[in-house]
């Protein structure tokens, strides 16, 4: 199962596991494009269902993975990869907004694998794969309450991969750097990205790859590509360095934002 199948790295996931020759069941708001894509996957008998569902209402976790285990009969990789970010100053953000990215981010995650470990434990063996970011393990500013969901989605990862040890059912966090994806332009709904970051950003099939290889992997964390695992490796021995990196970042966003930083509360409606 991928959640957030229906653009950028859920999308390119799914499709590397389709090409695999697994069965795909794909999650996320647009039906069209989850439909298109469940098209595109059908092939032979190898299936693809498409459940469309929104995931900031966790009510409906329990009811997608029992209509997938009645469906494919088992459960056997969950990728928690739906997630939604905005860029903004923190105290222009309503917390409705902050609330409603916890639920998509965090207790999305967390409703899904409290489902589907149960159905794991009785096959024996399973993955969960979440995808967090790099910063979910280091801080970024105008990205605060982004930041905040994906170093809660990491300590949830390694807090459940150590209760689940030993238990046949592996718990991986993939941590992605800038990805060229939907996300950037949904998530500069009032301030934008700085250029560089479009400029650094890396194809999601580079990030779908390192999932797919992540459902196997015995390790907690994953860095798909040597530019994410060097920004957490400088800021975990130069902080210094990070710090000033991420000052100057902040500097030149509101630079460039100009007036339009500093108006009115950020609103989620904006970014979906
Ligand atoms: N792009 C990057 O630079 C980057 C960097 C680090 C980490 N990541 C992480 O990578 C993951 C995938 O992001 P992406 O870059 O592929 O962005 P994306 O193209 O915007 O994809 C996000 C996916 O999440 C789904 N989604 C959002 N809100 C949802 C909701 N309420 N219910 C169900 N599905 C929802 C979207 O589908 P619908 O709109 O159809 O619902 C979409 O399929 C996210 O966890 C993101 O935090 C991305």
């Amino acid at each position: 199962m991928v959640t957030g199948a229906t653009s950028g790295i859920g999308r390119a996931a799914a499709r590397m596991f389709a090409a695999r020759g697994d069965q795909v069941v794909l999650v996320g708001r647009r039906a069209e494009q989850l439909e298109a894509l469940r098209a595109e996957l059908v092939h032979g008998d190898r299936r693809a269902l498409a459940m469309p569902a929104d995931l900031a209402d966790t009510a409906q976790a329990e009811e997608i993975i029992a209509r997938t285990v009645e469906s494919c009969g088992r459960i056997d990789i969950l990728v928690n990869n739906a997630a939604f970010g905005l860029q903004s100053r923190f105290e222009e953000m309503t917390l409705e907004t902050a609330a409603r990215m916890f639920a998509v981010n965090v207790l999305s995650c967390m409703a899904l694998a409290r489902a589907a470990i149960p159905v794991m434990r009785r096959q024996g063996s399973g993955s969960i794969v979440n995808v967090a970011s790099v910063g979910g393990l280091v801080a970024h500013p105008l990205n605060v309450a982004y930041c905040a969901t994906k170093h809660a989605l990491i300590g949830f990862s390694k807090s459940l991969r150590l209760e689940l040890k030993g238990s046949g059912i592996r718990v991986v966090v993939v941590c992605p750097g800038a990805t060229r994806t939907e996300f950037f332009e949904r998530a500069s709904a009032d301030i934008p990205f700085a250029p560089m970051i479009e400029r650094f950003a890396r194809p999601p099939e580079v990030v779908a790859r390192a999932i797919v290889k992540a459902s196997r992997s015995r390790r907690a964390l994953v860095f798909p590509t040597l530019d994410a695992w060097f920004l957490y490796f400088v800021d975990r021995w130069l902080p210094w360095l990070s710090e000033a990196g991420n000052l100057r970042y902040r500097d030149t966003v509101i630079r460039m934002a100009g007036a339009a930083c500093g108006s009115q509360p950020v609103d989620a409606s904006k970014t979906e």
